[in-house]
């Protein structure tokens, strides 16, 4: 049954995968982005864009008012962790009262339901693993990204459920990698995975944080955008339920950088050095030592699992440079 669907931040990496996913099945399909850190060239043909800030009440309320959506994924945010320390209250505009603006305007236009994509930073730096979405949110964010995406889905669950609003779902996702993701490019916006590629592509080092022990469960974007779909649909869920999409294993980032040189993951950190294939990066704050995704709530709710291991998705990825 084709829908009408509304992604917001639709030209960015998540978000244009959901629109091409949406147009593909035969819904209805439109964007809104501001272009802030999203790109022209990732615009589906067949879903017009509205360049429009989700901060911008008025301009907001024209788009659902020509549109009319019956589900919305909200994907658009301030979307990275280090330039968050430099620009707070823009994190916080964004990612909290564009957030609220959404659902308050997805309540005005009867939306049925609001599936929001959530981030693992809202665990924090946890010393038990799994991440089970029951767990109590740690006392303390890392970062003002994570403080700001905690918020969302704080909204996303009590404005659903307090006034009447649109049914919601909030996604957490584990570290996304595919196509379109950022690259060095977009500076600080750039994550592990693009980094590594584009440096392997350029023959120069790649260049890994202290502490390369740092774990990540990665997710490839097919998955995570099946999650979105079938959040979009299950009968399972509609109260702010909180989903974690990962794959329930995680890697060293000394790994990742073994799996994109083509050298056995067994290589030890100094040999990595020494072959001069990897070098050191400044260091980082605001990131936890190790996520790793409990996706059985995913599984029972959803009927969701990952289908794509992080060595065959990069694998895929080098295909391409
Ligand atoms: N990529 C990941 O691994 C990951 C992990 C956890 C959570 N998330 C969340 O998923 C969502 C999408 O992330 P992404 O990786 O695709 O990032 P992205 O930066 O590629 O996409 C975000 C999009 O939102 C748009 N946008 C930003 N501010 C806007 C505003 N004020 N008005 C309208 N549009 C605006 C940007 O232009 C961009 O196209 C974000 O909410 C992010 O917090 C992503």
């Amino acid at each position: 049954m084709a829908r009408t669907v509304l992604v917001t931040g639709g030209l960015g990496f998540i978000g244009s995968h959901i629109v091409d996913a949406c147009v593909a099945r035969g819904d209805r399909v439109f964007s809104v982005d501001d272009l802030s850190t999203g790109k022209r060239e990732h615009a589906n043909p067949d879903a017009p864009n509205f360049e429009v800030d989700i901060r911008n009440t008025e301009a907001l309320e024209g788009v659902f008012r020509k549109t009319l959506p019956e589900v919305i994924f909200h994907c658009a945010a301030r979307a990275r962790i280090q330039p968050s320390f430099a620009d707070p209250d823009l994190y916080f505009s964004v990612n909290v009262l564009g957030t609220r603006n959404i659902l308050e305007l997805a309540k005005r236009y009867g939306v049925r339901r609001i599936v929001y994509s959530g981030s693992s930073t809202a665990y924090g730096d946890r010393d038990t693993l799994p991440l089970r979405e029951d767990m109590a949110l740690s006392p303390q964010a890392l970062s003002p990204y994570a403080s700001s995406k905690r918020m969302g889905e704080m909204l996303m669950k009590d404005r659903g459920i307090l006034t009447d609003g649109p049914e919601t779902v909030c996604i957490r996702y584990f570290n996304v990698h595919g196509p379109r993701q950022t690259t060095i490019a977009d500076g600080a916006y750039a994550t592990v995975i693009g980094i590594f590629l584009d440096q392997l592509k350029n023959s120069e080092p790649l260049t890994i944080v202290p502490d390369g022990h740092r774990r990540r469960d990665f997710t490839w974007i097919g998955d995570a955008v099946a999650g979105n779909l079938l959040a979009a649909e299950s009968s399972k869920v509609g109260s702010g339920e909180i989903i974690n999409l990962g794959t329930g294993r995680n890697y060293s980032i000394w790994e990742v950088a073994c799996h994109v040189c083509g050298l056995p993951n067994t290589t030890p950190p100094d040999e990595l050095l020494k072959t001069g294939k990897c070098i050191w990066a400044p260091p980082r704050r605001g990131e936890a030592k190790a996520t790793l995704a409990d996706i059985s709530r995913a599984r029972e709710l959803l009927g969701w699992a990952p289908r794509m291991r992080l060595e065959d998705g990069i694998a895929e990825l080098k295909k391409g440079i």
